[in-house]
């Protein structure tokens, strides 16, 4: 059996004094609800400023730390960038690797991607890899060529030890922050091909093991729907994970 999983990926969003109260407010809103912590695993990830300051929020509590990305390197000379053992050293469980808004609007590649996993598994992180189809893509029919080469290129080389720290995010960029979630038929039926590729290239048993979680305008009100299927494992939440209430509203659908 699966665990749900529903992470809050704040993007580049909040300030100090607001990542302290969200994280805050979850970890009191989950301490209420120990049925929900007990079914389903939870994370947040705030922009790198913050991580600290969250971590400090989440101690004793069994939220999760994640970054948003990292660097493929260790350290050295790439200013402006946070390698993997930064974000580890700072309390991080998790990165999340190749969302849509990094491979779009900064132009990274697939072999980057493979890179900072690699990276990024190396040094204790858990990946959470997002992949998805545009919708100029849908519409040319392309859906599941764009997951199988993302999902391919994204694991590369990885053995099946390392993908037992991989989750997941199926993502599609035309349901990202725009109020049009996919529906529970068309997030099934990409979770149910991505599994099949896991089970293609990994073996059946990382397969039937690999949380898949679903991104992309996912808010209380299509939760129970949507974490539901048969093959979503949980949530990578955007804008609905900024508020408190919502978020904690997809985990009580999660812990159904
Ligand atoms: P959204 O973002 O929930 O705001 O659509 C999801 C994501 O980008 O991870």
């Amino acid at each position: 059996m699966r665990k749900k999983f529903v992470a809050g990926n704040w993007k580049m969003n909040t300030d100090a004094a607001r990542a302290r109260e969200l994280a805050g407010q979850v970890v009191a809103g989950l301490a209420a609800q120990p049925a929900w912590a007990a079914k389903v695993q939870v994370a947040v990830c705030p922009p790198f400023p913050y991580l600290a300051t969250v971590a400090e929020a989440l101690k004793g509590s069994s939220v999760g730390l994640g970054a948003q990305n990292c660097h493929h390197e260790a350290a050295g000379a790439f200013t402006g960038e946070v390698s993997p053992v930064m974000a580890k050293d700072v309390g991080c469980h998790y990165v999340i690797l190749g969302h849509s808004e990094r491979r779009h609007k900064m132009g990274e590649t697939d072999a980057q991607i493979n890179q900072k996993a690699k990276a990024a598994l190396q040094h204790g992180l858990t990946v959470i890899l997002c992949v998805g189809e545009t919708l100029a893509e849908r519409q040319e029919q392309r859906t599941l060529k764009v997951l199988e080469e993302q999902f391919h290129g994204g694991c590369l080389g990885l053995g099946k030890d390392q993908m037992a720290k991989v989750v997941l995010a199926y993502e599609p960029v035309w349901a990202i922050g725009t109020g049009h979630n996919a529906t529970p038929e068309q997030a099934q039926e990409a979770h149910a091909f991505l599994r099949s590729r896991a089970a293609a290239e990994f073996g059946p048993e990382v397969a039937s093991r690999l949380q898949i979680l679903y991104g992309g305008s996912l808010v209380p009100d299509n939760a129970p729907q949507l974490l539901a299927q048969p093959d979503v494992d949980g949530g990578l939440i955007g804008g609905a994970s900024l508020d408190a209430g919502k978020f904690l509203k997809i985990i009580e659908a999660g812990a159904r």
